[in-house]
């Protein structure tokens, strides 16, 4: 088939690249002139594992373009697929003026019938809307569907190639015909809905893996009062199937661009509706919070934080990205400066990336987790990257000054800590030292 994707996001260009790969033919849209350029020149502008060789495997075999001319990519395309961004306007609700615009522009551009995919996160009722503005704008006939988007960022591939489930929610018996034709290859698990249903799909999936993180937080935080261990705790409650091991790991709060994002969104959603989405609500205030334990554990063995020099690992708000949107690291850090602390940080990936987007931040970035750590009064880990799980604490200890170490992901493990000298303080685990 013939596919135009609009907006080279992490969704866009993911679903783009992939559906190339699975030998359909793909033209990638943006604005961003300077995007694709580098796109072009087979420059990957996000940190993603895989998705440059599979970008230049493409382009060669001549199914994957990028270009900025919208017209010329709908032009002949079999579908359509809109994925650009919805960020959140200052009150949490979704901001829908480029996906109207993008809408808009394709109505202007098709020269035949086709098939329209939402696959940006909208709010319920947006296919509607759109589906008017495309109306009123065209006398072609296209026919809309909502296929919400479930990838990870670092696994977006995986993700992408080996969905858990397809959503497809159309009134069209056409577009379900060609959606399903679509991705029938990638799973027999194909879920088709109504359009509403779909776009609900979506934002109750991303609240309610935050409602799971939000509790596990909240459970890790009473058993370091009672003396239990979450990591225990959540394998024990895992192995319920009804619960599902997945998403219960305790730290220090999530971050990126899409549970924040679409937790505040859903809740607006709801309010407009005359719902006040309580649960929802405590979800959002208690990741904000768990973010503020780092502070607190470590004025727990330091004090008062004034002149301190504190070394951070960890920017992005999870591994394997170079993403720092909502970053929890942003919080913790902001608030390490207004106390007084000097910060001195490293990320594998992340902090050129941090840097750029804080740039107010008084922060001394180091180029490697040793430099960030030396002399510092105490170090806390924010991220999980592997590089960090093969650093041993005697090292760690070395470059201290002295051994106070925040561990916000419980990277380490009861018997790696038990002995040491370490001032050592995790998520949800009682004191090991
Ligand atoms: C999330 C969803 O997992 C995807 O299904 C969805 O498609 C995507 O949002 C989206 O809406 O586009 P993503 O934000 O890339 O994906 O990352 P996750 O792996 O879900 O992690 C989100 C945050 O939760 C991270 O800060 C992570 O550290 C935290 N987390 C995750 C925990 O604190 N504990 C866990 O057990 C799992």
């Amino acid at each position: 088939m013939k596919l135009a994707v609009i907006g080279t996001g992490y969704v866009g260009l993911v679903s783009g690249v992939c559906f190339s790969d699975l030998g359909h033919e793909v033209i990638c849209v943006d604005k961003a002139a300077e995007k694709i350029e580098r796109l072009k020149r087979g420059e990957v502008p996000i940190y993603e594992p895989g998705l440059k060789a599979l970008i230049d495997k493409n382009t060669a075999e001549d199914r994957l373009q990028f270009t900025t001319d919208l017209a010329y990519a709908v032009k002949q395309a079999d579908i359509i697929w809109l994925a650009v961004g919805t960020p959140s306007l200052p009150n949490g609700e979704a901001d829908l003026s480029y996906i109207m615009e993008a809408a808009k522009e394709v109505a202007l551009s098709i020269s035949q019938d086709t098939i329209l995919v939402v696959k940006s996160t909208v709010p319920v009722g947006t296919n509607e809307k759109l589906e008017n503005l495309i109306r009123s704008h065209t006398g072609h006939t296209v026919a809309m569907a909502s296929v919400p988007e479930f990838l990870r960022e670092g696994s977006a591939i995986k993700d992408t190639m080996n969905p858990d489930r397809i959503v497809i929610g159309t009134r069209s018996p056409y577009a379900q015909m060609k959606l399903v034709e679509l991705h029938e290859p990638l799973t027999s698990n194909i879920i088709v809905t109504d359009v509403r249903s779909a776009e609900m799909i979506k934002y109750a999936s991303n609240a309610f893996l935050a409602t799971k993180i939000s509790f596990i937080n909240e459970i890790a935080n009473i058993c370091e009062k009672v003396g239990a261990d979450v990591t225990m705790v959540a394998e024990g409650m895992g192995q319920d199937r009804r619960i599902g091991s997945s998403f219960l790991k305790a730290g220090i709060g999530y971050g990126g661009s899409c549970f924040p994002k679409d937790t505040q969104a859903l809740i607006q959603i709801a309010g407009h509706v005359d719902y006040d989405f309580k649960l929802l609500k405590s979800v959002v205030d208690v990741n904000h919070d768990q973010r503020y334990n780092v502070i607190r554990k470590l004025e727990a063995i330091l004090g008062d934080l004034h002149g301190k020099s504190i070394a951070i690992w960890g920017l992005s708000f999870k591994p394997e990205t170079d993403d720092v949107r909502d970053t929890p690291a942003y919080e913790i850090i902001v608030s390490l400066l207004e106390r007084g602390a000097m910060v001195r940080a490293y990320d594998p990936v992340a902090a050129d990336n941090f840097r750029r987007s804080f740039s107010a931040l008084d922060v001394q970035y180091c180029p490697t987790a040793a430099e960030a750590a030396v002399q510092a009064d105490a170090l806390c880990i924010l991220t999980e990257w592997d590089e960090f799980q093969r650093i041993t604490l005697n090292d760690i200890q070395s470059w201290l000054k002295s051994p106070n170490l925040i561990d916000g992901r419980n990277i380490f493990s009861e018997e790696q800590v038990t002995g040491t000298e370490f001032a050592y303080y995790s998520v949800g685990r009682p004191n090991m030292n």
